[in-house]
């Protein structure tokens, strides 16, 4: 995302030294450019039923953008829900998903209008029935359905295994008719699904199209008119380039073949596809030091900042700005906070370093900043939009005193 010009880093046409100027590091910087392009991409190909998974950046300005390019937007808490209203949504295009929705979400979720309220288990249904009832008032539903399909992806982000807490079994749909049928003031006109995130591979798309649709036919055999099918999100993201080069294109394919002979208005909701790449993190080396034979880089971010490869080991491609030296040295990058696992990664080659210089951890546009925590109290990052010569912060810093003025001493202490 950053190029050079006479050594100097741009983002568009942004100078990075300039946001250095002002803004304090650790920061996350997103190109406005880099997430209309996928984005206008992700429309031209899977068509414009695309609802953003707002749990991957809920960043208002972002989700400003997301919705000025007519995007809807998925939410899985009354928070994401919240954020998605102010921050301009139409009510009709948000679709609010969840294993644990409380009476006083579902019954919010309902004053607003929203388009869809995904259940994700038969005593959801019982619920949103009985609301409905005290209200005397139609509700659309939709049913999130478990098609117990391995996503193969790394398993603490695989969620369509029977044996994971998501959605209902598929082999309870005829539980999920007979509920219905009993209440006439729910309108199940959807079925959904989300089997994982990271999913490279093309068979798993073809399998869980295959069982949504026999799902959705299922339900309409039965007399229940299902509209939409909701197909979820999950696509691919190249973190480093030994990673499968997944194409969207083909997903079509797959979609293509499977729903050719019906009418069902296919819908997705990604996140990491769309923003992940649009996103970096910056940060500033604040010490060096030799452990064992290892040159370590201690750097200002942390896990709290960037939490993903202490989580998931996951990798992220990390860059330097200041590149003095032809020769290139071995090092680890370091978070500061007092944990083993605050390591961003190792053996990274690099020209030499000094403290001060700048890195750039690349593709966190998604489960970066949404993630990042006070742990250590330390802050959380704050954040920038670039869009092409200007740029803005969208998200500003607290400061520490703000942070511990937040706990309370009681009296007795
Ligand atoms: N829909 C539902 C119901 C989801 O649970 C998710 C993500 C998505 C859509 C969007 O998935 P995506 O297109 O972004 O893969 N924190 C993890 C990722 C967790 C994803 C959870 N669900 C990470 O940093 O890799």
């Amino acid at each position: 995302m950053i190029n050079f010009l006479n050594k100097a880093p741009f983002i568009e046409d942004t100078n990075l030294n300039d946001i250095l100027k002002i803004c304090q590091t650790p920061f996350y910087l997103y190109s406005q450019d880099a997430i209309v392009q996928k984005v206008e991409k992700t429309k031209k190909i899977l068509g414009n039923n695309i609802f953003f998974s707002v749990k991957s950046n809920s960043n208002q300005a972002i989700l400003k953008l997301m919705q000025s390019l007519d995007l809807g937007a998925d939410v899985v808490s009354i928070g994401e829900l919240k954020r998605s209203l102010s921050a301009g949504f139409d009510p009709n295009k948000i679709i609010f998903e969840g294993v644990g929705k409380s009476q006083e979400d579902l019954l919010y979720a309902i004053q607003n209008k929203i388009r869809l309220i995904n259940t994700e288990s038969l005593e959801e249904i019982k619920l949103l029935q009985i609301l409905a009832n005290e209200k005397n008032n139609k509700i659309n539903i939709g049913v999130r359905l478990n098609p117990n399909i391995d996503g193969d992806t790394i398993s603490k982000i695989s969620t369509g295994k029977k044996t994971d807490k998501f959605g209902i079994e598929i082999d309870d749909i005829h539980s999920i008719i007979d509920l219905v049928k009993s209440s006439p003031n729910l309108n199940l006109i959807s079925i959904s699904c989300h089997i994982g995130s990271q999913i490279s591979k093309i068979a798993v798309y073809k399998n869980t199209f295959k069982e949504m649709k026999k799902a959705a036919d299922k339900f309409v055999d039965a007399g229940i008119r299902i509209k939409h099918v909701d197909l979820g999100g999950g696509f691919h993201v190249q973190y480093q380039d030994e990673d499968p080069n997944f194409l969207i294109e083909d997903v079509k394919k797959e979609l293509d073949i499977c729903f050719s002979d019906s009418n069902y208005d296919l819908s997705f909701e990604p996140g990491r596809y769309l923003i992940a790449e649009a996103g970096i993190l910056i940060t500033s080396i604040i010490n060096l030091k030799q452990n064992g034979g290892i040159n370590y880089l201690i750097v200002d971010a942390g896990m709290n900042t960037l939490v993903r490869p202490a989580m998931y080991n996951a990798y992220h491609k990390i860059k330097s700005i200041n590149n003095k030296s032809q020769k290139q040295f071995t090092y680890s990058v370091a978070g500061p906070i007092c944990e083993s696992s605050d390591i961003f990664q190792k053996n990274v080659k690099l020209p030499e370093q000094s403290i001060g210089d700048i890195l750039v951890i690349e593709d966190v546009g998604a489960y970066g900043k949404v993630m990042s925590s006070n742990y250590n109290t330390r802050l959380l990052p704050s954040e920038i939009l670039v869009n092409r010569d200007s740029f803005a912060i969208i998200y500003s810093s607290d400061r520490i005193e703000e942070l511990i003025d937040k706990d309370i001493i009681p009296s007795w202490l």
